[in-house]
């Protein structure tokens, strides 16, 4: 596969002609001058309707886009993918989790291997599984039913099943409640313990190479704890299943291969949610649901693989993310969803997005020379509009923003709902349009303030507007929209990592703070000073010796 350095090529110099041209356009303008803006800028996907109208561009720009990604091939790596070519070419891995949720019976491919049966396979030993928690049938040591499901993992193998839990509690399963706990800090497992009764809880120890520190450090904790109560290894059994692509590790730490459920090397840690990883919104939701899950990751697959770029919706917005941070200048992308059960969707996308996206050197390992990955973050509306929106609509920064929501609640409370979108559009037409010191002067004419006191307020008051935004509107958060949403963002990352050239499949960024933490952590449980770091390490180090006793 040719590769390229986007920013030398025609496509790129023409945007960067181009943005001179537009770049103080305001968006008024656009609106104005074009009436069929909204229509000429809005796709629909089943039931969701993207609005890409409130964006600094124009139909020269779309197509100019259009035409970077052209250049940089998309459509040809995008082929890559799902043909199951080693596209994550550091590590020498297919990138395939579009094989877990293939609804069709088209074979898929892994060295000339079809993956489906395996997958298939897993999918039948999830629901037989996730059938005997949930009916009753499979019981804990002492008999009782499961209560309590207690997801150990970490990064992909926690933040995916974990978001989809919250996102579709509507959905779950009245005897169960999930607990995930990632973080090695002692408190994150000891207060999840003190929630849960040992005789009805079963733990999940999802890890993919089943190696990482915090995820079997948790894990270990659980196993002394079950055994303390419950006092007998063969409770181990009906109390622990593990996730992951590594039976030998899972034997050793005990669990019986019988009651593990398998993964491959060519799902990605965070994509892996469509993969046995997702075994807790199995549980939760019940297989069926899980299923519909899938169904609606596949159908953006199928949107994405075979819709004109032009009405491609991962295309679409991946194009416009790339035009706000190399051309714009734009150092994040804010991720609004005004739906309460999506509240760990941002959090969810920061490790889909940055560790995909977050490098520094091309596909042949050369320094960019053009700006990758931006910083994703969000918190639910309206809760952060009384947090960070004064900056995105005052600041000196540009911040796009995504809004997300469902136009139908599954808690139609009063006017709760109604309340709720209009701050979504409300913000949005604010973003767009702003308020000129004209508008903002007459306003407080008409409220009677003094001419002396309008021209002090009147310039803290104006709102340049011409500020970003996506609105993605879906009917109701179901398993399929959310699949669907989900798989979505997956390529959009992806169509931004092919115009970047970098691989989005590795993530080598985390590996040195791991191994340097295997050092220190020595280091802690020797008594003597520490000497061999930098000034700043040892200090830190030897405060904490002195401090923690030691
Ligand atoms: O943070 C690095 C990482 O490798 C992630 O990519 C991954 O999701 C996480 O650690 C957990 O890895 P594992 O599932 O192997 O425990």
């Amino acid at each position: 596969m040719t590769t390229h350095s986007p920013n030398k090529t025609q496509a790129w110099q023409a945007l960067e002609s181009h943005f001179e041209a537009i770049r103080d356009v305001h968006m008024r303008t656009l609106f104005e001058r074009d009436p069929q803006r909204f229509q000429r800028f809005t796709v629909q996907f089943e039931d969701m309707l993207l609005d890409y109208s409130k964006n600094r561009v124009n139909e020269e720009t779309m197509d100019l886009l259009m035409g970077l990604a052209r250049t940089a091939r998309v459509p040809q790596w995008r082929e890559a993918m799902f043909a199951g070519e080693a596209i994550n070419a550091t590590e020498g891995r297919a990138v395939l989790h579009t094989a877990l949720r293939n609804r069709s019976d088209r074979p898929m491919t892994v060295d000339g291997e079809d993956v489906m049966p395996g997958v298939r396979a897993v999918l039948a030993r999830m629901r037989e599984f996730t059938e005997q928690v949930r009916s009753g049938a499979w019981t804990g040591h002492t008999g009782q039913p499961i209560r309590h499901v207690v997801n150990i993992g970490i990064g992909g193998s926690d933040l995916g099943p974990l978001m989809v839990c919250e996102a579709l509690r509507p959905y779950g399963h009245e005897r169960l409640t999930m607990h995930f706990v990632s973080n090695v800090d002692g408190t994150h497992l000891a207060e999840t313990l003190a929630r849960v009764d040992p005789q009805t809880t079963l733990f999940v120890i999802a890890s993919k190479t089943f190696t990482t520190q915090e995820t079997l450090t948790n894990a270990h904790s659980a196993r002394a704890w079950l055994l303390e109560h419950l006092g007998d290894e063969s409770a181990i059994a009906r109390h622990f299943v593990a996730v992951s692509t590594n039976e030998p590790q899972v034997r050793d730490f005990g669990i019986d291969p019988r009651n593990m459920f398998v993964f491959w090397d060519w799902v990605g840690g965070r994509y892996s949610l469509w993969s046995a990883i997702g075994l807790p919104i199995a549980l939760y939701l019940g297989m069926g649901r899980f299923e519909e899950l899938l169904e609606g990751a596949h159908a953006m697959d199928e949107h994405f693989r075979t819709a004109p770029l032009e009405q491609n919706l991962p295309v679409i917005m991946a194009l416009l993310g790339v035009w706000y941070v190399n051309f714009f200048g734009a150092h994040t992308q804010a991720i609004l969803p005004y739906d309460q059960y999506l509240h760990r969707f941002p959090a969810y996308l920061q490790q889909g997005d940055m560790e995909s996206n977050g490098k520094s050197v091309d596909r042949q390992g050369r320094r960019v020379s053009w700006h990758t990955g931006p910083v994703i973050w969000g918190e639910p509306g309206t809760n952060g509009q009384h947090a960070f929106y004064q900056l995105i609509h005052q600041g000196t920064r540009l911040v796009p923003c995504d809004f997300i929501a469902p136009c139908r609640s599954h808690n139609p409370l009063g006017e709760h709902h109604a309340i709720l979108m209009s701050n979504f559009f409300a913000q949005t037409e604010a973003l767009m349009c702003g308020r000129t010191l004209e508008e903002v002067s007459a306003e407080m004419r008409a409220a009677g303030m003094e001419e002396e006191r309008i021209t002090e307020l009147a310039p803290h008051r104006v709102f340049e507007g011409n500020r970003p935004s996506n609105s993605l509107l879906f009917e109701r958060l179901t398993p399929r929209t959310l699949g669907s949403l989900i798989a979505l963002y997956e390529h959009r990352i992806f169509v931004q990592g092919v115009i970047w050239n970098v691989n989005s499949f590795d993530q080598w960024g985390v590996e040195l703070g791991k191994q340097l933490a295997r050092t220190v952590l020595r280091e802690l449980r020797d008594p003597d000073p520490v000497e061999g770091h930098d000034a700043s390490t040892n200090g830190l180090i030897n405060y904490y010796k002195r401090c923690s006793g030691e």
